[in-house]
């Protein structure tokens, strides 16, 4: 087991991380112990923490439908209702085991019920394990706008296990995957480089552990520097302005993306702008645009870009009007608070089209 240490908590990573865990919670002396899961993480996870976390204490299971469509107000309400139930306290802890939803909502919960229980996430799907689970981004989707209420709420810890990617499904791995592309691309040409031979699959196999390891470095140092978004951690946001705006326009249309595929999506058209306005070179344009696209081979955009621009203007990381993007001056270096014209937005959402046709 390999630890990073964050400055508010340590993320533990390694097949072994369990037991760590486990001496943790007895340390802390818990009153009540909670996990919350969702069907399948309760199926496929649940039995796998039990067995080889070596956990001591009574945990109460909590169980939340899954899916992004269940990330709002009255699942929160659901879990709520559970811990007032079990008469949690403020000295219970909630075990946060599934993917970016259930980090996001149990996170979420936890930081407000009786004002801040603590909470440890033990992310089961790629994507929270490179990305959301790490980070202390808490939070829940309302009218129809991604994570529109939430928290900064440090885990007390998180512990990272890539056994549970054997049972994730494909397009699942491949919307983790979209993240780590990205940390690539803002913050580190060779690990990009890297990734430019390998496969998602390979997160799967005994290599997946270093490479799980590398990308939560990357954005732990990115979120060590500016915890609260107010400059640098805006890196991260790579891809995700656009990519946001098609996750959001798709969660109204019968087509759901995965939160990845919006995001890969985003990367396609930001790496555009990056080469219009921020001087990133034609051939990373067409380097990263290719790898995305034999790695996704997304489809063409269901919304218009006047709907698109009207959601990207209700972004919670604008400033006034401008909608903000952060964009590459080459890969492997992010430049964050750019601005771009409506007219330039629209053309690489036609770049982008144009790929898929
Ligand atoms: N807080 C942050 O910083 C941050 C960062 C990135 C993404 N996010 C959020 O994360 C969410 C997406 O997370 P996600 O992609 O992990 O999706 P998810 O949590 O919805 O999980 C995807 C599906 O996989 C299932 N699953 C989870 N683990 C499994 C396993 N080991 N085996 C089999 N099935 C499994 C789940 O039940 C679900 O059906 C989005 O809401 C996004 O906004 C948050
Ligand atoms: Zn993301």
């Amino acid at each position: 087991m390999k630890t990073i240490q964050s400055e508010h908590y340590s993320i533990h990573i390694g097949n072994d991380s369990f037991p760590e865990l486990s001496n943790y919670l007895s340390e802390k002396k818990y009153s009540s112990v909670f996990i919350l899961t969702d069907e399948n993480t309760k199926k496929h996870c649940l039995p796998i923490f039990k067995k080889i976390s070596g956990l001591r204490h009574q945990a109460s299971v909590i169980q939340i439908k899954s899916g992004e469509k269940n990330k709002n107000l009255s699942t929160c309400e659901k879990i709520w209702k559970a811990l007032s139930n079990a008469n949690a306290g403020r000295n219970s802890v909630l075990l946060n085991l599934g993917g970016g939803t259930i980090t996001d909502l149990g996170g979420f919960c936890a930081s407000t019920y009786k004002r801040g229980i603590d909470f440890i996430n033990i992310p089961t799907t790629l994507l929270a394990q490179v990305d959301a689970s790490v980070g202390g981004k808490t939070g829940i989707d309302f009218y129809n706008f991604k994570n529109q209420i939430g928290t900064f709420a440090f885990p007390k810890a998180v512990c990272v296990n890539p056994v549970f990617l054997k049972t994730l499904m494909e397009r699942e791995l491949l919307s983790g995957y979209a993240e780590v592309l990205k940390h690539g691309l803002i913050a580190d040409r060779s690990y990009w480089k890297e990734l430019l031979s390998s496969s998602p699959e390979n997160f799967r196999k005994e290599k997946g552990e270093r490479l799980i390891r590398h990308s939560i470095a990357i954005k732990n140092n990115i979120v060590a520097s500016d915890p609260f978004e107010k400059g640098l951690r805006k890196a991260l946001n790579f891809g995700h302005t656009i990519g946001h705006a098609v996750e959001s326009a798709s969660m109204k249309s019968k087509k759901h993306l995965l939160h990845g595929e919006a995001v890969a999506i985003g990367m396609i058209c930001e790496t555009y702008l990056s080469r219009k306005c921020c001087g990133l070179s034609s051939e990373e344009l067409q380097e990263s645009a290719s790898l995305i696209i034999s790695v996704f081979h997304p489809e063409k955009i269901k919304h218009s870009p006047q709907e698109l621009i009207r959601l990207m203007q209700q972004d919670k990381k604008n400033r006034e009007a401008e909608i903000n993007f952060t964009l590459l001056s080459s890969i492997g270096k992010a430049e964050i608070n750019n601005s771009c014209t409506n007219e330039l937005i629209e053309e690489s959402l036609r770049y982008y089209d144009g790929l898929v046709s």
